[in-house]
């Protein structure tokens, strides 16, 4: 009988450190060795490919309600179908909380929506009214249930959090154990921003980059560190758009703050002047924080190749361009003040990341590896089984064709959104399978994987999450009001 099930044989094994000639064995869902002349039931060729983890989308909203009743236009399958295409094998999704309610009004629905999944997946849960009960008893149920990180706004009606209400969330994740992963723009500065364009006239999408520039971002970027010292609670900063807010990062990390950077795909190439084409076009684009402009892209390289920034995501959201749903909501006059933010990038991520990023010497092939699977990985709690091909890990595996030379188009993305706001872009570097726990679940650009088949991922404590124990004069203010 054959050792394996499975046999990636003689191609280019990338980890998070290094690049080697490996065969990849798999049994039961698992990688079961690396070596040479591996023997398996079932062999793949891989030569002159790379052997990679598969990719781990730690930042996407998949299938989620909103307090106004609409549902992102993605489910958990097609948005699972989308994530083999290109590559990736599992993601992190968020769990809503509508302000006026508890937590377990939508936490259960949305479960259930999530038990469609091809791709393994973990959630982070939304807090946007931090109640006595919320926090005092909902979140440590929460926590204890793996859902290990909790993510906060603040910024956005009606899901923005004060700081008041942002410190009793630090202060509940650090009692009970979870990353508290944070949008930071300032809420009242873009409003009153936001409120001043539109009164001069200025209500076309172009000018929602005008009405976050990135000072808003680096202002609140500061704050919620800062707070996060305060409390000495360790965050991540999500879609860091600009250098300046890097900067705010850096500083911090340089102090020992337990603080990481998030940047994602559109950062790297799309542009605030993408906003500005003809007619309601620019709802495309439409994200916050607002992509930049070239020197931000650039400069965004360099926080990258520092390390400040060490995971890229997609923050991939299932807004259509076309229909009465998604961009066109409210009508495609709307002032950009009401054009839903957000854009579909599951697919589209590993590609767009390996040909500017490797392709084009930017970073090396083990650098890509940390970007897209083994720092999201590690950071969320799922390292070692996910994010490795260390044996014991899962069998998440992309192959890869360093060479080949793809067009994007939004047929490739295999999402159920009609548009991509990468149409067009030449690439270099393609998925040609997906491997995920041992499935063959892409194959030359053909899906094939059950609904449900998908995991959730619970997740314990883990060491990212403790407390430095540097407390400003020593004092646990976490510790003193028991509710929050
Ligand atoms: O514009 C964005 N990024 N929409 C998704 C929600 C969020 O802020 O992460
Ligand atoms: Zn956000
Ligand atoms: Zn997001």
């Amino acid at each position: 009988m054959a050792e394996f099930d499975l046999v990636v044989r003689g191609g280019t094994v990338v980890t998070a450190a290094e690049t080697f000639r490996a065969d990849v064995g798999i049994k039961d869902g698992r990688i079961a060795a690396l070596g040479e002349k591996l023997a398996g039931a079932r062999t793949m060729d891989a030569g002159g490919l790379l052997v990679m983890p598969g990719g781990v989308d730690t930042h996407c909203h998949i299938e989620q309600p909103g307090a106004d009743g609409t549902v992102h236009e993605e489910s958990f399958a097609t948005a699972s179908a989308s994530a083999f295409a290109g590559g990736t094998t599992s993601a992190v999704c968020f769990a809503p909380q509508f302000r006026g309610h508890p937590i377990r009004d939508t936490l259960a629905d949305y479960r259930a929506r999530a038990a469609h999944a091809m791709m393994d997946y973990s959630f982070h849960q939304i807090i946007t009214d931090p109640t006595d009960e919320v926090i005092g008893k909902e979140v440590p149920e929460i926590i204890a249930s793996g859902i290990r990180s909790l993510k906060v706004f603040l910024t956005y009606d009606p899901l923005h959090l004060d700081d008041r209400q942002y410190l009793r969330v630090l202060a509940a994740a650090r009692r009970h154990g979870a990353l508290v992963t944070v949008h930071a723009e300032n809420y009242d500065a873009i409003n009153y921003r936001t409120e001043a364009l539109l009164a001069a006239g200025h209500a076309a999408p172009k000018y929602h980059a005008i009405s976050r520039p990135p000072v808003v971002e680096r202002e609140a970027t500061h704050r919620a560190i800062a707070l996060a010292e305060l409390m000495d609670q360790p965050i991540q900063i999500f879609h860091v758009s600009c250098p300046e807010a890097a900067e705010e990062i850096a500083r911090a990390q340089a102090r020992g703050v337990k603080v990481w950077g998030e940047t994602c795909t559109q950062y790297f190439v799309l542009g605030a002047a993408d906003m500005d084409r003809p007619g309601f076009e620019g709802a495309k684009f439409m994200c916050s924080p607002s992509p930049r402009d070239a020197a931000a892209r650039a400069g965004l390289w360099d926080v990258v190749r520092q390390g400040t920034l060490d995971v890229v995501s997609s923050d991939h959201c299932g807004f259509s361009y076309g229909g009465a749903r998604g961009k066109g909501a409210a009508g495609r006059n709307a002032p950009f003040r009401d054009i839903p933010n957000g854009i579909p990038g599951l697919a589209a991520r590993l590609p767009i990341l390996f040909s500017e990023g490797v392709a084009k010497g930017r970073i090396d092939l083990p650098h890509f590896v940390r970007l897209t699977a083994a720092n999201p990985a590690r950071l969320m709690g799922l390292a070692p089984r996910k994010g490795s091909l260390m044996p014991g890990a899962d069998a998440d595996i992309v192959l890869w064709d360093p060479a080949k030379r793809m067009t994007i188009t939004n047929a490739l993305m295999q999402h159920a959104i009609d548009y991509t706001p990468y149409e067009g872009m030449e690439i270099t570097g393609w998925p040609v399978a997906t491997i995920a726990r041992g499935r063959v679940v892409m194959q030359e650009g053909k899906v094939q994987a059950e609904p449900g088949s998908g995991r959730f991922l619970a997740r314990g404590p883990y060491d990212f999450i403790r407390p430095r124990g540097v407390l400003p004069d020593g004092f646990d203010m976490s510790a003193a009001l028991p509710a929050g």
